[in-house]
């Protein structure tokens, strides 16, 4: 059976989990491959509203079990919290069914003070982080210096290494960011009680999906963030440190080529960005809060990890161009169409406009977006309410028409459109 991938085709925050939900009623594996505890997905059954920052959602199917990859950072406190939550909301959790890779790599609190100083220093140029000290745990990794999870279960070395990483971050933090040094002695105190409870869930990740796949089991890859977030292909350096697009699964997995399945690229039916960083189709004022929502409800646009409104812009057909080539994408499915109801027209972005020229593809990639403008086409709208669509013939012919519109100028076919929160609120195209 194949490996399948859902993959975020914008900023993140795409609605990758109710795909990955829907999905997952099916797969025998659901793995993580990048990020961190930075990610949020949100997945809504019945009555029961699920967020989740580092377990793969697809565990709230019972039979599936959960893979945190080599390519995950890992914060055992936040880890610990959501094995918590999700007993506590009926879903079991234990080694039987939730496995860490012994390669991934842990975050400390030396790293998110790290995150947050260097934050700080960077001034009008700060990116945004969601503070989860993801950038300096990835930086420590490819330094050879970060700490594994695999050492967990040599208490005594690991102690020391913890004591030894929080007095070198300590040098760092204090000569070069002048902030606060943090105890190394209770921080190791900290991470051995980590240990003790995570140890029995450390194996050789790859080696169980490789195992998985042989048998004919099916695998499903859950992309966090999203493609311009990718630290080679995003808008750099307004991006994550992890590879979040579809190539970043085999080395974040540990999976080689030979099990291609369906690769998902998921894309709000608009855009959005939560931090710094380039937006052409960005919009603001009026037209902004009505994309985005009050925060009135849970699917409003405010950030599921830190709470910040997100920034919302029309949907920039050239970026989505760009997503599906990264990432080889087999099929879209368009999130939140019904946000789009009520509004006169809709826009969509076409092409980039720089120096009198028309761009329909970028000449270097998505970095510098500061010379361009968009060449919208307007569609028009439609009043009526989606939220209780289900079928293709449901739908207004003018939001036929934008999705249709979308499947050509990205190459791609829209194969599911969500109008709604619930699990049944979507459309089979
Ligand atoms: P970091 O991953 O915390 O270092 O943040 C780097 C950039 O990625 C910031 O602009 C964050 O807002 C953004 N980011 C990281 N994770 C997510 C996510 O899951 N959804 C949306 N944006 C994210």
């Amino acid at each position: 059976m194949p490996l399948d991938i859902v993959i975020g085709t914008q900023w993140g925050d795409e609605g990758k989990g109710r795909v990955v939900d829907l999905l997952s009623s099916r797969a025998d594996l659901v793995a993580r491959y990048n990020g961190g505890d930075n990610a949020g997905h949100t997945v809504t059954v019945g009555s029961q509203t699920f967020k989740l920052h580092l377990i793969p959602s697809g565990i709230i199917h019972p039979q599936t079990t959960g893979i945190l990859g080599n390519g995950v950072v890992i914060y055992p406190a936040t880890l610990l919290a959501e094995m918590d939550m999700l007993k506590n909301m009926g879903v079991k959790v234990d080694p039987s069914r939730l496995r860490i890779s012994h390669a991934a790599h842990l975050i400390t609190p030396g790293h998110r003070a790290l995150d947050a100083a260097q934050e700080a220093a960077r001034g009008k140029d700060q990116i945004g982080t969601t503070g989860r000290g993801i950038g300096p745990a990835y930086t420590d990794k490819a330094a050879r210096r970060g700490i594994r999870m695999e050492e967990m279960l040599n208490e005594p070395a690991f102690r020391k290494r913890m004591v030894a990483h929080i007095e070198e971050t300590n040098q760092i933090l204090t000569a070069l960011y002048k902030a606060q040094p943090l105890d190394p002695e209770a921080v190791a105190d900290e991470y051995c009680a980590y240990a003790e409870q995570l140890g029995g869930y450390i194996a050789d990740t790859s080696a169980l999906v490789w195992e998985a796949l042989q048998r004919g089991q099916s695998v499903l890859a859950e992309g966090a963030q999203g493609t311009l977030l990718d630290l080679d292909h995003g808008t750099y350096p307004f991006v994550t440190s992890s590879s979040p697009t579809a190539p970043g699964v085999l080395p974040g997995l540990g999976v080689g080529f030979g099990f291609p399945g369906r690769v998902i690229g998921v894309t709000k039916a608009f855009q959005t960005r939560v931090g710094a960083g380039p937006f052409p189709t960005e919009v603001l004022g009026e037209a902004a809060t009505r994309l985005r929502g009050t925060g009135s409800n849970p699917w409003d646009e405010f950030g599921t990890t830190t709470g910040r409104p997100r920034r919302v812009g029309w949907l920039d057909a050239v970026l989505l161009r760009y997503a599906v080539r990264i990432n080889g994408l087999s099929e879209l499915v368009v999130t939140k169409l019904d946000v789009l109801s009520g509004l006169p027209t809709v826009r969509l972005c076409i092409a980039y406009r720089a120096n009198g020229k028309e761009y329909s593809d970028l000449p270097f990639g998505p970095a510098d977006l500061s010379p361009f403008e968009p060449v919208y086409e307007e569609l028009p709208g439609w009043d009526a309410d989606l939220t209780s669509a289900r079928s293709w013939s449901d739908l207004p012919k003018q939001a036929q028409a934008y999705l249709t519109r979308i499947s050509e100028i990205s190459g791609v076919e829209v194969c599911q459109v969500s109008v709604g929160p619930e699990r049944d609120q979507v459309v089979d195209v």
